[in-house]
């Protein structure tokens, strides 16, 4: 039988936690015949909270799910890691200034990336969901030198799924009908869906929809949807942020021709070199390539450029406050 794969998981006791596991101990993760070992990293206080979501994980009696550890310590939690979901991250509270919300995450994701660099396998793959996720797998990702940069990824693919589901809905096609989609920048308002190189029945997208739509209700649509589900379900979405990261693991293991990932820029498209900016991907041979020679025209590059600007920005507070 297959050695298990060890898939570590912080914030294990939170929402997004408990939509998650359960779809990694199924085989969604890494495919129907990977066997999985779960390791649920929690601050102290939500230990026990962990503990029974591993009760349940055992009633569950996952074929594939070989066993659960649970810690609050870092470096048994990302021991022998092979997969990192960092979900867990400190959320922005009323009053909190910039410079304030990523000093207190980067108490957590600087000691984090230290302990993926110290203890985890050497085929290790990162993805940061928790917020500011763009900036927190970058802050991760210069704690950890040995491990290739690459390795350190954040999530939007969830404003990839979300950018599908509204033009599907729009042109009244499954999703399915919808090729080359993109998210470009960071995952929060500033983020560009484009949809100049999204295909729909082979045509392209933006001339399918008027641009009054696609400019005033698409865009925005989608950059806030976060904070209209938080509006309508009294908590912010966690079952669809859950089932995105499936997705980008799954894609980046298992390989895709087009989707979304914010990954470590090679300075393509203008992006500066090492900010961790989201692009059109393809998966292969287990790694993320970015697809080139797109043209961008005007409406695109305004819209790329000043999302990269937010991430540029991040960067250099983080810098400032001595956190890279
Ligand atoms: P939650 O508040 O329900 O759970 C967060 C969990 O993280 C808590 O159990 C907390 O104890 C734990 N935690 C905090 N610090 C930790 C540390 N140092 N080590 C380990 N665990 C720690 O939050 P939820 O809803 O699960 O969301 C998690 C994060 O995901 C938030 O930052 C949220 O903004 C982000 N998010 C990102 C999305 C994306 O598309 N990239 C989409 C939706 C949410």
């Amino acid at each position: 039988a297959q050695t298990p794969v060890k898939v570590t998981v912080t914030g294990a006791a939170g929402q997004i936690g408990y939509a998650l596991l359960f779809r990694i101990a199924s085989g969604q993760l890494l495919g129907a015949d990977v066997p999985v070992k779960l390791s649920l990293l929690e601050i102290p206080q939500a230990v026990k909270a962990a503990e029974g979501t591993a009760m349940e994980l055992d009633d569950c009696a996952f074929p594939l799910l070989s066993g659960i550890e649970i810690t609050d310590d870092p470096n048994t939690a990302f021991d022998g890691a092979s997969v990192a979901l960092l979900v867990g991250a400190m959320p922005r509270k009323a009053g909190m200034e910039r410079g304030d919300l990523l000093e207190a995450n980067g108490g957590i994701f600087g000691p984090q990336g230290k302990a993926i660099n110290d203890n985890a396998a050497d085929d290790i793959r990162v993805l940061v969901v928790g917020n500011p996720a763009n900036t927190n797998a970058l802050i991760a990702q210069q704690h950890a030198p040995d491990v290739p940069a690459e390795r350190f990824t954040a999530m939007t693919r969830l404003d990839h799924n979300r950018a599908l589901s509204q033009l599907a809905a729009k042109l009244q096609v499954p999703v399915t009908e919808i090729k080359k989609m993109t998210i470009w920048g960071n995952h929060s308002a500033t983020q560009y869906p484009d949809l100049f190189h999204a295909e729909v029945g082979g045509k392209i997208a933006a001339e399918q929809v008027d641009e009054a739509w696609l400019r005033d209700t698409f865009i925005p649509t989608v950059a806030k949807r976060g904070a209209a589900i938080i509006e309508a379900r009294g908590a912010s979405s966690a079952a669809s942020a859950a089932n995105a990261a499936i997705d980008h693991v799954y894609d980046w293991v298992n390989g895709t021709e087009w989707t979304s990932a914010a990954i470590p820029s090679d300075g393509s498209y203008g992006v500066p070199e090492g900010i961790i900016s989201s692009f059109p991907v393809a998966s292969r041979d287990g790694k993320w390539e970015i697809i080139q020679g797109l043209e961008i025209d005007a409406f695109s590059r305004e819209r790329i450029d000043a999302s990269v600007r937010e991430l540029t920005e991040e960067r250099d507070a983080v810098r400032q406050l001595g956190l890279i």
